[in-house]
């Protein structure tokens, strides 16, 4: 096993103490006011004991419009900041970055009957509004203890369907070119960088394939990580349309995606999905990644990182059943093959 995964990396002001990240992973288990319930909490505490780089939260809301689901962690005001130093507290020593988003369309059904936000609709002022919910969210994210911020711009929820020609028809400088759809998580960067500083570090996750895999949508993910790392982002973690699949495959997801990128552009980049081993977090590295990110080996068995170091050919035993994303109240365990 050679030594690359278990070494520090520095990603903007961020330094990992590995590149193993665990990437942002909802328990579908928040309480119906939004608070963070005990068991998720447990969860980051148990991570904290692995060496891992990087902890990234579950996809937090930061407007109660936005919320995506009825299980999903709120951070609106600071009546939620208790929550916030919980899990930095659970998390130490491991870095740990909380990830921010907006559900729009998906907030249908969840959102308790408030407007429903989607690229075609939201006027600037909405824009203007929204941009400034996610810089109160980041400062309250940042007094909170966390070493910054992630951007949800992937799977399918509000920024991500701005960045989708097909859910975007926008004609003023939020639609049409590239550089308008990514124009929205651009402004929260900036907003957030003006409110908690230049140099807290802000980062992205960006699905860098659409539904057919287009070579042209590839070429609008370049033209909007170059855009990002203008705006100060730190690093990027590249995701997918289809970004769990509940299938076992040979190789991480969108390795090949990131290998084209990484000739392109210069904005770090982190994989995430179908890491399974340690090889792959070795050829997710070769790629040109700085980092690899992982969720349901994790779920599956938190001490995963410490097998990968200490296990020769160590492999998940994670089957990418799914059962993880039912909510869980109903499903009564964080695992279908773990018996928590
Ligand atoms: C139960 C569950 C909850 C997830 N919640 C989030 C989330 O809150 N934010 C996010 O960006 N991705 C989320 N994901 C996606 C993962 O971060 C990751 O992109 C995906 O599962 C692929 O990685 P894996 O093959 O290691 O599971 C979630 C995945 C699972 C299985």
């Amino acid at each position: 096993m050679s030594d690359r995964i278990f070494t520090p990396v520095t990603v903007g002001s961020l330094t990992l103490p590995t590149r193993l990240i665990r990437s942002a992973t909802e328990l579908f288990g928040s309480l119906p006011d939004g608070h963070v319930p005990p068991e998720e909490i447990e969860i980051y505490r148990r991570l904290s004991r692995e060496p891992l780089g990087l902890i990234l939260t579950a996809h937090t809301c930061v407007s109660p419009e936005g919320r995506a689901n009825r299980y999903q962690n709120a951070f609106w005001d600071d009546g939620y900041l208790p929550d916030g130093q919980a899990i930095t507290e659970a998390c130490a020593p491991v870095p740990c970055v909380m990830q921010l988003g907006h559900g729009g369309m998906k907030a249908k059904g969840n959102n308790g009957g408030l407007p429903i936000y989607t690229p075609d609709t939201m006027t600037e002022q909405e824009i203007r509004e929204l941009v400034r919910a996610f810089g109160r969210a980041a400062l309250r994210a940042k007094t909170a203890g966390f070493g910054g911020v992630m951007i949800h711009v992937a799977h399918l929820y509000l920024f991500s369907q701005f960045f989708y020609p097909e859910f975007n028809h926008r004609t003023d400088r939020y639609g049409g070119s590239a550089e308008n759809r990514i124009r929205i998580a651009a402004e929260c960067a900036e907003e957030i960088h003006a409110v908690c500083g230049d140099d807290y570090p802000v980062l992205m996750k960006l699905n860098a394939t659409d539904r057919d895999r287009t070579p042209e949508y590839e070429r609008d993910v370049a033209d909007a990580l170059r855009i990002a790392e203008e705006c100060g982002i730190a690093a990027c973690e590249i995701s997918g349309w289809d970004s769990a699949p509940c299938v076992i495959t040979e190789k991480p997801y969108f390795i090949d995606v990131v290998r084209r990128l990484k000739e392109k552009v210069t904005l770090p980049l982190i994989e995430v999905g179908g890491i399974r081993c340690a090889a792959d977090v070795e050829a997710v590295l070769d790629a040109g990644a700085v980092a690899a990110s992982v969720s349901r080996p994790l779920l599956c068995d938190p001490s995963f990182p410490t097998r990968l170091r200490g296990e020769e050919g160590h492999r998940s035993p994670c089957r990418s059943c799914g059962f993880c994303f039912r909510p869980y109240p109903e499903r009564g365990r964080i695992c279908a093959m773990h018996r928590n």
